[in-house]
């Protein structure tokens, strides 16, 4: 058999005919095509999408978006920048061009698409660190044990780490900084508008719970100038929250406060956040993590929940696959506004506001006070 791993693939006729079309095919979007294929080819290309997540993992890992943010570079040089094996990274990205992320030009260079601009990690809203973050153990493999969830709706990660994902976050500051980073990158989607919404008392002391490195408290401190800020979250996330604060020259009007929200919740502001963090547990630890919040606000305080919720049956809504991936990796779900509402209820909150904001929704709560 001829060993053809270390060989150029051949640039054939067949290839240099196809080029234009592929040209123009990236700047077409994927789901386009994809739309248009047969049923039985479109389900194929669905259950591919096991190659194509690797492949766009490994290509964001080898830093190959960044590489190109000047303008398309043939397959050699990207080769010799990343260390890589000139075929395969040829091959890699041919793959990932058949999708429309990155597209080949006529001359054999590659470019960024509309698409692959985002996988840059100083793109305006990038979703690199996120990328990143689902191309590891964390959200890969627990996947391998699928059926384990299925049979007993028990996460999959605890089956296959031994332990629950924060846990084993504790122990990992390397992957805890890429998950905390990826959260970052999600939050600076929707924070901007979650904070223009908020009804906040003027003054008021705003605690963000398990608010991770303090995207949406700098937010919502910009926004509203005359609040102050708490963020509360485990010992790893605080950390990097002090920093990050800082950095944003919000140092003296914040306090970061490292803890346990099944244990307790510090006491003493007016508003408290919980923005993606309930879709994270089952109901009775979302329950038990509304009760401390409960008991922190007072019979006075706003209790925010802040969540992208489920909608329409049968429509494409990543909200259904994030769903999944909440069950298998940490045992939580994502929920409609009626379900967030009546864990609330089973808290002692009654709901008292609803706004939409850039995609996600915010659920303003009070303390259900019983008369006399
Ligand atoms: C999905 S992240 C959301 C982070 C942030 N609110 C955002 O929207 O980007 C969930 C957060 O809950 C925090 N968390 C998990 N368990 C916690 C606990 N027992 N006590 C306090 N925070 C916790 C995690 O560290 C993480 O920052």
């Amino acid at each position: 058999m001829t060993d053809t791993s270390t060989a150029v693939p051949p640039r054939d006729e067949d290839d240099r005919a196809g080029r234009a079309d592929h040209a123009d095919h990236a700047d077409r979007d994927a789901f386009d095509v994809l739309a248009a294929l047969p049923a039985r080819h479109r389900l194929m290309m669905l259950t591919m999408g096991r190659v194509v997540a690797p492949v766009v993992w490994a290509l964001t890992e080898l830093g190959v978006p960044d590489r190109l943010a000047d303008g398309p570079l043939p397959v050699g040089e990207l080769a010799r920048g990343t260390g890589t094996h000139e075929p395969t990274l040829l091959r890699l990205l041919r793959s990932a061009a058949s999708f429309g992320v990155f597209a080949e030009e006529p001359d054999g260079r590659f470019r960024l698409t509309p698409m692959s601009r985002f996988l840059r990690a100083d793109a305006e809203q990038s979703v690199r660190d996120l990328v990143l973050m689902n191309g590891t153990e964390l959200f890969w493999r627990p996947y391998e044990a699928i059926l384990h969830t299925a049979r007993t709706g028990r996460p999959a990660f605890d089956h296959v780490f031994g332990t629950s994902l924060f846990e084993y976050l504790e122990d990992r500051p390397d992957l805890a900084g890429l998950f905390h980073r990826a959260m970052t990158a999600a939050s600076r989607r929707g924070s901007a508008a979650v904070a223009a919404v908020l009804d906040l008392p003027p003054g008021a002391r705003v605690a963000d719970v398990g608010g991770g490195q303090g995207y949406l408290l700098a937010e919502v401190l910009r926004r509203h100038p005359g609040c102050r800020g708490l963020l509360f979250d485990r010992p790893a996330a605080v950390e990097d929250a002090r920093d990050f604060l800082a950095g944003r020259d919000l140092a003296d009007r914040t306090e970061c406060v490292a803890g346990d929200f099944f244990t307790e919740v510090p006491g003493g502001c007016d508003a408290y956040l919980l923005k993606h963090v309930l879709h994270d547990w089952d109901d009775d630890d979302a329950v038990r993590i509304l009760r401390s919040v409960r008991r922190a606000a007072g019979d006075d305080g706003r209790v925010h929940v802040i969540e992208m919720v489920t909608g329409e049956l049968n429509t494409l809504d990543v909200v259904r696959l994030l769903d999944i991936d909440m069950l298998v990796s940490a045992g939580g779900r994502e929920r409609s506004a009626g379900e967030y509402q009546r864990l609330a209820a089973a808290a002692g909150l009654r709901l008292t506001g609803r706004r939409a904001a850039a995609g996600t929704t915010v659920l303003e709560f009070r303390a259900e006070v019983s008369a006399g």
